[in-house]
């Protein structure tokens, strides 16, 4: 990759972020380009098999990359020290199989039909093929992190993809209970957050920083993930579905409490606060919840609290050395904020 020169760089972000989140997303790829390609053929390796429906989803699975944030920020933290270390590559594949497999279990889970613009695995191909695709997925996720990184590596894998379904599960476990906002701050930690931290703790190691920068690299990845988590509620009840490439008004109607509906609830008069609940036990007219969600700010709430994630995971960058990679990951917090999808 051709590092340009810093000032340069700032123009040029500076004119994507005017252009819209779309143009911040594509920065990332044009600097990552060559590496985002090695890490798409590590994952078609990931995705080989001998049995043809295996191959075939799989297939499937790779026409439609997403936004591949989790390679981006952990490819960007490998490049901190300079240069690209060896195993970035693998370990950016790894973080994203991980994620697919996630996501194909958290639409058996939410009953979710469209994904990335296309009928979700298990829309297509039935619950039995999407659960076995996303184990098929976590334990090729696995050999390729045997095979290229150290143990401790390893270990962040292992404790990431734990934490992910521990947060799935609790949400599953609190489904017949009103969730506190610690209840939900919890749960976006370790279905999502865990994750973005363990790609930027991932990358950082392998470019040899100091435990300080570690540790700092780290927050900012828990930070950046719970704003991207929330923004990823708000979307829920806000976006335009054919750009979100997802449904949208289905968190509450799955029995999904997210911080804009705790926070009406709190907030909501008696009446409100039965038709949220009933909202959410039984669905509602999606623009009806919106209404009421945001009758009681919300919305605004939710987005106040990923904007503070967002500035504390900024903050975390001050510790790192002031370079072109750095500013990238500054920017990365501004493209949460502003991502329509
Ligand atoms: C979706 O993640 C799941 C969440 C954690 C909200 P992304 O929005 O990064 O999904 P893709 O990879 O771009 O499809
Ligand atoms: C959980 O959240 C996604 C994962 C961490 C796997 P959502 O259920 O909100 O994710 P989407 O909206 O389906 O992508
Ligand atoms: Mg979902
Ligand atoms: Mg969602």
């Amino acid at each position: 990759v051709h590092v340009q020169p810093k000032s340069s760089e700032n123009r040029a972000s500076e004119k994507a972020a005017r252009a819209g989140p779309g143009a911040i997303l594509s920065q990332f790829v044009a600097y990552l380009a060559p590496d985002l390609d090695e890490v798409d053929r590590e994952i078609r390796e990931a995705l080989a098999s001998q049995v043809d429906l295996t191959a075939e989803v799989g297939e499937y699975l790779r026409e439609s990359s997403g936004k591949r944030l989790r390679p981006i920020l952990t490819l960007l933290a490998a490049r901190l020290g300079g240069r690209r270390p060896e195993g970035a590559v693998q370990a950016a594949a790894m973080v994203e199989l991980l994620h697919v497999a996630s996501l194909l279990h958290d639409d058996v889970i939410d009953r979710a039909s469209l994904r990335r613009g296309r009928p979700t695995v298990n829309a297509r191909w039935g619950n039995d093929v999407a659960i076995l695709m996303a184990d098929y997925l976590l334990s090729r996720a696995f050999g390729l992190a045997l095979k290229s990184l150290r143990p401790p590596l390893v270990g962040i894998l292992c404790t990431t993809a734990a934490a992910m379904s521990e947060g799935e599960m609790f949400q599953i476990e609190k489904r017949h209970q009103l969730l506190s906002e610690d209840d939900y701050l919890f749960v976006i930690r370790c279905k999502t957050a865990e994750l973005f931290s363990a790609c930027a703790r991932l990358g950082a190691s392998l470019a040899g920083l100091d435990e300080e920068a570690l540790e700092a690299l780290g927050r900012y990845g828990l930070e950046f993930g719970c704003a991207f988590q929330i923004t990823d509620d708000v979307l829920d009840l806000t976006a335009d579905p054919k750009r979100l490439g997802k449904e949208i008004g289905t968190d509450i109607a799955c029995g999904k409490q997210t911080l804009p509906f705790i926070r009406a609830l709190q907030k909501a008069n008696p009446t409100d606060r039965e038709f949220l609940l009933a909202a959410l036990n039984d669905g509602r007219p999606p623009a009806e919840v919106v209404r009421c969600v945001n009758k009681y700010g919300g919305i605004e709430y939710a987005l106040e609290k990923a904007r503070g994630f967002a500035q504390s995971a900024r903050a975390r960058l001050e510790r790192l050395p002031e370079n072109s990679t750095t500013q990238l990951l500054a920017d990365l917090t501004r493209l949460v904020m502003e991502r329509t999808y």
